[in-house]
């Protein structure tokens, strides 16, 4: 049985005030709710802040991105040993907006992946197609590829250490979801073809599902059998919203 998991990431958002508040309003927010698991995805200078604000909640936390290298001359990285050393639990790896804005490809996204498991990270690996490529009837071909990227590189076995995540482009800060039955489609897609290589490996590794998820249109996407969990980008900005979210994920 897969416990439902609930990551916000907060992308390029939050202060040291507003993540005060934040932070403590999501732990109170989940302090009793022990049927799921939640985290904050948070940018690297809020690291810190996570680390001492939510040692010992039940609110894990982690990072948006990272650097495939160990200690080496590259000017702005950050290494997988540096997001382990400030507690870091997840990290996101190939969200869209690093693939299209910042040129991030299937190649990049894999070495990054294999870099956080080697770290201990859990990384979150997102895919998904854009509005484009669904009405073009390739969003299997484009979430294949890019589950391949990892899968053929690195074999169906990691992914026990990973999470993986649907995220369309086209509902990702959009306000036009997904509906929970085309979620569930690209799901049971996802877990069918990691069952291809290992079937134990796919029924337990969480598929969750990112874009425009808020606390009215959880239930129905939790209620999916292959959805377990989201991820969720503006409605992670606010305590409210985003325990909302964790509530219906502790209620399934
Ligand atoms: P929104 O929830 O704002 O649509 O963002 C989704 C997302 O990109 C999470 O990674």
């Amino acid at each position: 049985m897969r416990r439902k998991l609930v990551i916000g990431n907060l992308k390029m958002n939050g202060s040291i005030t507003a993540n005060q508040k934040l932070f403590a309003g999501v732990m109170a927010g989940v302090a009793d709710l022990r049927n799921a698991d939640y985290a904050l995805c948070v940018p690297y200078p809020y690291l810190c802040q996570a680390q001492s604000l939510m040692q010992g909640s039940n609110v894990a936390w982690g990072a948006q991105n990272l650097c495939a290298n160990e200690d080496a001359a590259l000017t702005g990285a950050v290494s997988p040993a540096m997001l382990v050393d400030y507690g870091c639990t997840y990290v996101i790896v190939g969200h869209s907006e690093r693939r299209i804005q910042l040129h991030e490809t299937d190649d990049t996204a894999a070495t990054r992946f294999n870099a956080a498991i080697k770290a201990g990270l859990t990384p979150v690996f997102c895919m998904g197609e854009s509005k484009e490529e669904r009405e073009s009837d390739w969003t299997e071909y484009v979430v294949g590829r890019q589950l391949d990227s990892i899968i053929r590189r690195y074999g169906a076995e990691l992914l026990t250490k990973a999470v993986l995540a649907y995220e369309p482009l086209w509902a990702v800060g959009t306000d036009i979801p997904a509906t929970p039955e085309q979620a569930q489609e690209v799901h049971h897609f996802i877990r069918k073809r990691v069952a291809r290589c290992n079937a134990e490996v796919a029924e337990n590794v969480r598929i969750l599902y990112g874009g425009s998820v808020q606390t009215e249109n959880a239930p129905a996407l939790f209620a999916m059998p292959d959805i377990d969990g989201a991820l969720v980008g503006r409605c992670s900005l606010e305590a409210k919203a985003f325990v909302g979210i964790c509530q219906a994920a502790n209620q399934v």
